[in-house]
């Protein structure tokens, strides 16, 4: 098994080209599923995620080609299967994502129950009841979603108990196709779900209220979609992590093909933390800054501070002058990060789902265990300070989120190698 052997401290510079979000690919692909033609996408991140969702398309019938490492072409035209396995779905549980336009297309499908994850129980249930609200008749069986909705899904009214990102999407999907009208209150807002919004708008899909926690998606009526081709939106999450490596380490560094406006939580909580950070409508730069202050965090729904940042910025806070806060609400076993970065010498105190980190404290390599996929890169942040050599084991969650990593950082200067047990 893969691991990375990174020898600190290091100071960054230069520039990154931050990639495509895995959170609005992941989607995106899923969408194809509407498609009457062959979908071409630009931009795509090559991490593994992508490559899974893929892999389920296929399964399912569909067929992709990459015309070079980051445009694939996809094509699900003659789908014979509607059944997602649960060797698939239990490695990535986004596959969730084909349920809504396998519904909607076919009026029945097979999905694996997605079961649990490191950072919380994650239920579907939210899912469930918005097709059921449709007209969906949906029955778990023998550890599968089966849904049937022999007429097509109905236009109604879903009002969502929780903002959930894949649920709006998997229902956005959905309505896509169906008879008369769907309005969607207390809908996700992240930039990921805009995007999705966008390009069924662009292909003819009415859609009003993108980017509002209010969507009204007016069906199809079964027809497919011509989808226009397109570029993923830069992954903000990418590019925040980014930000914390060079904030850490006291380093000027440039992030190339990044959308600013995506990050403003993020930026906001670097300035309180006394960081400059400059930007122009593709590009940020984030300056040194010798005294970093302390900070509070509540992770929140977008364009509240995400939840998919607290771990890198945990990382961040052990260097701190005093003591900072960060309070997890969205998942409830997201804390895996906080005892492998004691192992590195930091001073982190759990109460609940709040951690109070102290800082600075000098950090020194040994070796850690990555667990999920954002504890594993503020593990790398962290590690690029800490004196000595530090082993990060079970990189494979790194390889599901980042694109080359280590040779991103290795670019801006770290001391990073990818290594085999
Ligand atoms: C998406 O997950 C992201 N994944 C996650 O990123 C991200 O952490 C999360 O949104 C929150 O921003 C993808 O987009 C593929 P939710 P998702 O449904 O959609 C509860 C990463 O690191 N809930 O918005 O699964 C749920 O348990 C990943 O890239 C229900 O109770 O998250 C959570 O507490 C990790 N019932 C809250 O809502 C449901 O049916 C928000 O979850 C659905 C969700």
């Amino acid at each position: 098994m893969d691991y990375l052997e990174i020898t600190g401290p290091v100071t960054l510079h230069g520039s990154v080209k931050i990639s495509g979000a895995k959170n609005a690919a992941l989607p995106i692909i899923a969408m194809s599923l509407l498609a009457n033609n062959t979908v071409r996408i630009g931009n795509m991140p090559a991490v593994v995620d992508i490559k899974t969702l893929l892999k389920l398309i296929e399964n399912l019938g569909g067929t992709f080609s990459f015309s070079d490492e980051n445009t694939v072409e996809i094509n699900t035209c003659c789908l014979t299967n509607t059944k997602a396995t649960y060797d698939i779905v239990k490695t990535m549980r986004a596959s969730i994502l084909v349920l809504g336009p396998l519904l909607s297309r076919f009026g029945h499908c097979e999905v694996s129950l997605p079961g649990g994850c490191a950072i919380g129980q994650r239920p579907i249930d939210l899912h469930l009841k918005a097709l059921e609200q449709m007209g969906a008749k949906i029955t778990i069986h023998a550890g599968y979603v089966q849904a049937e909705a022999p007429n097509g899904l109905q236009g109604t009214h879903i009002i969502f108990d929780k903002i959930t990102v894949t649920g709006t999407a998997n229902i956005v999907m959905a309505a896509a196709l169906a008879n008369g009208i769907t309005r969607i209150s207390n809908a996700a807002r992240e930039p990921e779900v805009v995007q999705l919004c966008e390009i069924l708008r662009d292909s003819g899909v009415v859609i009003t209220g993108i980017g509002t926690a209010e969507l009204s998606i007016e069906g199809t009526k079964g027809k497919l979609i011509d989808i226009v081709a397109f570029d993923v939106i830069p992954d903000r999450i990418e590019a925040g992590t980014y930000l914390c490596a060079a904030g850490i380490s006291n380093s000027t560094v440039t992030l190339q093909n990044v959308r600013p406006d995506h990050l403003e939580a993020v930026t906001g909580k670097l300035e309180e933390m006394g960081f400059k950070i400059d930007t122009t409508e593709n590009t940020m730069t984030i300056h040194p800054n010798s005294s970093i202050k302390p900070v509070t965090i509540i992770t929140q729904e977008y364009p509240a501070f995400p939840t998919d940042m607290q771990a890198q910025f945990m990382a961040l806070a052990t260097q701190a002058d005093g003591t900072s806060t960060i309070e997890e609400r969205l998942f409830e076993n997201r804390f895996m990060h906080v005892s492998e970065l004691q192992r590195l010498g930091a001073d982190i105190k759990l109460n609940g789902h709040t951690a109070t980190v102290t800082g600075p404290s000098a950090l020194s390599g040994t070796d850690i265990m990555a667990t999920d996929l954002r504890a594993s890169s503020a593990m790398v942040i962290a590690a690029n300070i800490a004196e000595g050599v530090t082993q990060v084991h079970r990189i494979y969650h790194l390889d599901r989120g980042y694109e080359n990593l280590e040779k991103k950082l290795g670019n801006l200067g770290a001391k990073i190698e990818r290594l085999s047990e």
